[in-house]
C-alpha cells in the first residue's frame, strides 16, 4: 500500500489487467514459428503468470504463404514490417529478422512509436546495442533480448537479476551449438573438421553459410553482450579478439584428449586489473570438468562470481521451441512491468546507465593463459633442448609434454607441449624462435587453455 500511495505502481483495474498485450510478429521463420505454436498451446498458463493474455494479432513476413500456413489465417499478415511496427494497436514488437539492416531500421521505428521490443537478434545487440538502449531509455520502452544469447537458457535473465549481489570474475561458454556439434563429431569419430561441418550442415545446424559460426563471429556477439551484462561495460564486440574452429586438426583433438583435455570454442570474458578480456577461440579444458562434456549442439555458460563461486547454465541454445521459450519470458517481463515507470525497471544492460565505465578490452598479447603447442620437427639428438632453452628464455614453464613415436622409415615426428599460464605475447615470441629453427617443419600449432576450476 504504502508503495501505491508513494506513486510508483500505477493501480490498475480488473478490465485492464485482463486486456490482451498485442504482440506484433516481424519474422515467422523456424523461431516465430515456434513462438506462434508455444504461445497458442501454452495460452492458458502463460496468461496466468502474466497477468493477462498475450497474443500475436499481425505478423509481417516477405512470405505470406509461409506465414498464413503457420498462422492458419489467424492473425492480420503484412509484406512490410513497418506497417505493422507503426499499427497503433500493438503494444509490443517481436523482431526475428536478424542482421544489422532492415530489422535495425523497425527496433529503431517501433522505440520512436513507444511500443517495447523482443529481439533475439544478438549481432544487431552486440554492434548497435548501446544506441538501441539509449533510444529505450529515451523513450520509456523495454527492450528485451532473452532470446539472443543461448536461445532457450535464461542467463541474460541470471546475470541481470540472479547474479545481482556479486562481483562477476570471469564467463566462460559453450555459446554457439553448430561449432559444438561439429567438435562433438570430430572427437566421436576422428574425422576432418570438412566432414563434421557436412554431417551439421546435414542435420540442418549449420547455416548454408555457416561462416559466423565456424568463425567464431555468432560466439563473439554473445559474449560481448554477456560481458556488457556482467562487468557493467558498453558493448565492446569490435575489440572481441575471434578465432573460429575452421583450422582445427583432428590431430589436436586427438593429442589434447591424450592429455587430459577436450577442445571446446569457448567464448571468455574475464575481468583483470588492468581491463577486461574478451576472446572466442577453440580451448582446452580438462576433460572431467562439467562444461567440457556438454556434447553435441548443446550450450552451456560457466559464470565465476565472488559471493556464488560458480555456477552453470545448461540447455537448448538454438531451435524453434526453445528459443520461443526465451522469446515468452520476455513478452511476459513485459506484460507485467510496462506499467512500471522507467526508472522501476530492473535496466536493460544490469547496471544503472550513468554507471557504466567505459573499461578497455586487453589486447589479445596481453592474456595470460596456458598454451598447448604442437610442433613438426626433425627427429634429431638435440631438438628438444633446443626447443625447451627457447622456452626457458622467456620465462615460460612446461606443465606436460608428449612426443608421438615416429613411425617405421618415418624421419618427422610431433612434439606436444602444455605450459603453465604465462603471458601471450611471451608464447608469441617463443613460437616465431622455434619456427626459426632449422629442424622445425611446419608452424607451430598453437591453442589456448583454461582451467575454469
Ligand atoms: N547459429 C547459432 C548456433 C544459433 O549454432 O548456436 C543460435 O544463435
Amino acid at each position: 500500500m504504502a508503495i501505491e500511495s508513494a506513486g510508483l505502481v500505477e493501480k490498475t483495474t480488473e478490465t485492464e489487467q485482463l486486456k490482451p498485450l498485442n504482440v506484433g510478429l516481424l519474422g515467422i521463420g523456424t523461431v516465430g514459428g515456434g513462438t506462434f505454436a508455444v504461445l497458442t498451446r501454452n495460452a492458458a498458463v502463460i496468461s496466468r503468470r502474466a497477468g493477462r493474455p498475450i497474443r500475436i494479432v499481425k505478423v509481417a513476413d516477405k512470405n505470406l504463404e509461409l506465414a498464413r500456413r503457420v498462422t492458419g489465417g489467424a492473425v492480420a499478415l503484412t509484406e512490410d514490417g513497418f506497417a505493422l511496427v507503426n499499427d497503433p494497436s500493438i503494444d509490443v514488437v517481436v523482431e526475428l529478422i536478424g542482421g544489422y539492416g532492415i530489422a535495425k531500421d523497425l527496433i529503431m521505428a517501433a522505440i520512436s512509436n513507444g511500443k517495447h521490443v523482443v529481439t533475439a537478434n544478438k549481432a544487431l545487440l552486440a554492434v548497435h546495442g548501446d544506441e538501441i538502449f539509449a533510444a529505450a531509455r529515451a523513450h520509456g520502452v523495454i527492450v528485451a533480448f532473452e532470446a539472443a544469447v543461448a536461445g532457450g537458457i535464461p542467463i541474460i535473465k541470471a546475470l541481470r537479476e540472479g547474479l545481482t549481489a556479486n562481483r562477476i570474475q570471469w564467463i566462460a561458454g559453450i555459446i554457439n551449438g553448430t561449432t559444438n556439434f561439429i567438435l562433438s563429431e570430430m572427437r566421436d569419430k576422428g574425422i576432418s573438421f570438412a566432414a563434421a561441418l557436412e554431417d551439421a550442415q546435414r542435420m540442418g545446424y549449420a547455416e548454408a553459410d555457416p561462416t559466423f559460426d565456424i568463425e567464431g563471429v555468432d560466439a563473439a556477439h554473445k559474449i560481448a553482450i554477456l560481458s556488457a551484462l556482467a562487468f557493467g561495460i558498453p558493448m565492446q564486440f569490435s575489440r572481441a579478439h575471434i578465432e573460429g574452429i575452421s583450422k582445427l586438426e583432428a590431430d589436436d583433438i586427438r593429442y589434447a584428449e591424450q592429455l587430459g583435455y577436450r577442445i571446446k570454442l569457448l567464448g571468455i570474458a574475464k575481468w583483470r586489473a588492468g581491463g577486461v578480456e574478451l576472446r572466442v577461440h577453440p580451448t582446452l579444458i580438462p576433460a572431467r570438468r562439467l562444461i567440457a562434456n556438454v556434447e553435441g549442439a548443446m550450450n552451456a555458460i560457466l559464470v565465476q562470481a565472488d559471493a556464488v563461486g560458480s555456477t552453470m547454465y545448461y540447455g537448448k541454445g538454438a531451435g524453434a521451441e526453445p528459443t520461443a521459450s526465451a522469446v515468452i519470458a520476455d513478452l511476459v517481463d513485459v506484460a507485467r512491468l510496462h506499467k512500471a515507470s522507467p526508472e522501476h525497471r530492473v535496466p536493460s544492460l544490469a547496471f544503472q546507465p550513468d554507471a557504466v565505465k567505459d573499461t578497455s578490452v586487453m589486447p589479445i598479447a596481453e592474456i595470460d593463459s596456458g598454451y598447448y603447442l604442437r610442433l613438426r620437427v626433425e627427429d634429431k639428438r638435440g631438438v628438444l633442448a633446443d626447443i625447451t632453452r627457447i622456452l626457458a628464455d622467456q620465462q615460460i614453464s612446461i606443465d606436460a609434454m608428449i612426443q608421438r613415436e615416429p613411425d617405421e622409415g618415418e624421419s618427422q615426428t610431433d612434439i606436444i607441449m602444455l605450459t603453465h599460464v604465462t603471458k601471450e605475447r611471451f608464447v608469441d615470441i617463443a613460437i616465431s624462435k622455434i619456427e626459426a629453427l632449422p629442424v622445425v617443419t611446419q608452424r607451430v600449432v598453437r591453442l589456448r587453455m583454461e582451467d575454469l576450476g
